[in-house]
């Protein structure tokens, strides 16, 4: 495993979102929804950074494909929504690889009626992306390599690692063996 962001990194990445989200809605109410679960970190470190006042929500989005290149089918589940009538939304996930995901996700809420939707990713994969819409607000680019750390697994482990790492073939292998496999909602 090698280190790609550390610790530091990330906070001071986190510090860089946390102000533009600030610039942008000010005082003002506003709807954070997090992408179950490669999200979950980000959202914490950065809705702490907020001002208020701040509805946080969760939704779940996996397209898992572990750390092949290519997504499986995505599948949504949107159930714990609360009514965005009106509302602005901050939709908040780990990582945009194709984009598939988000491109998806903005479809599903923007037929709630809410006020704006914006969206915020940690990291944007450099020459992945096949879809026409960018993140509003990104935290860092990174190159084409699979990452883990930092709420971002592969094969559902990993995701507790403080820092962000990159695995090698081998690991990637060893993640893939068939026993390894889990039940949880992966993405
Ligand atoms: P997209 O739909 O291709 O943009 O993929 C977004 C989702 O794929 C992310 O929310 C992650 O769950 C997952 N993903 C993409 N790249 C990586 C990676 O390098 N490590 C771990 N998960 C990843
Ligand atoms: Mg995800």
């Amino acid at each position: 495993m090698r280190m790609l962001l550390s610790s530091d990194d990330l906070a001071a990445g986190l510090d860089r979102l946390a102000a533009q989200v600030r610039a942008a809605y000010g005082q003002g109410p506003l709807t954070v929804v997090g992408v179950l679960t490669g999200s979950i970190v980000v959202v914490a470190d950065l809705i702490r950074q907020l001002e208020g006042p701040v509805q946080v929500s969760m939704v779940w989005a996996s397209s898992y494909r572990g750390p092949a290149t290519r997504p499986g089918e995505l599948k949504l589940r949107l159930d714990f929504l609360p009514d965005l009538t009106g509302r602005h939304v901050l939709v908040v996930d780990d990582i945009f690889d194709t984009g598939l995901t988000l491109h998806a996700l903005l479809a599903e809420l923007g037929r709630r009626g809410a006020a704006s939707i914006r969206s915020l990713v940690l990291l944007r994969k450099l020459g992945r992306s096949e879809v026409a819409i960018e993140p509003d607000f990104v935290g860092f680019d990174i190159p084409d390599e699979f990452v883990v750390g930092f709420g971002l697994d592969c094969d559902g482990a990993w995701r507790h690692l403080p820092y962000l790492a990159v695995l090698d073939e081998a690991e990637i292998a060893a993640a893939r063996a068939p026993a390894s496999q889990d039940a949880d909602g992966r993405g």
